[in-house]
């Protein structure tokens, strides 16, 4: 467990730095608590968070920030979307985005990461901010690198 954090906007740094907060702790829910809040409180974005696929449903899991809906459906929504296309979705304005679904009406741009395991969706990682166009190509790839590490701790947890 690390005694301090880090505070950069680094990926690689961040991931090195989730690697050690994650090391000796079997427990995803645990795990997935605070990874949400080192991206929480590394990037301030408006909420950060994870939907646990469970049978036909994105279900909230551990997050940070404002209160959310608790369940979406397949194809719904832009985590629905990547659940769907198993694909990152970056949302640039989520008010252009066909049935966004707007947990919180400050929210202006967000992506969300599939976590795959043996090719099936058993996450997502959501995130919003306040601001339009927020996420780069750059910010794509270093969640995409988290997402991987995260799925590695699925084999390993319980
Ligand atoms: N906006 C998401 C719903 C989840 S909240 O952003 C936390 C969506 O359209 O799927």
């Amino acid at each position: 467990m690390a005694e301090t954090l880090i505070y950069t906007q680094n990926y690689d740094e961040l991931l090195v730095q989730i690697e050690h907060v994650t090391a000796g702790e079997k427990d995803l829910i645990a795990n997935l608590a605070n990874i949400a809040a080192i991206l929480k409180d590394c990037f301030n974005h408006h909420w950060v968070g994870f939907y646990l696929v469970k049978e036909d449903d994105l279900v909230l899991g551990p997050f940070q920030g404002p209160m959310a809906c608790t369940r979406i459906k397949f194809g719904k929504g832009v985590c629905g979307k990547a659940w769907e296309n198993k694909q990152t979705m970056l949302v640039n304005n989520v008010h252009e985005f066909p049935g966004h679904i707007a947990c919180s009406a400050l929210s202006n741009s967000e992506i969300v990461v599939p976590v795959l395991v043996q090719g099936k969706v058993v996450m997502v990682l959501d995130i919003d901010s306040l601001h339009l166009h927020h996420f780069s190509n750059q910010d794509k790839m270093g969640l995409e690198k988290i997402a991987q590490f995260i799925s590695s701790l699925c084999y390993t947890s319980s």
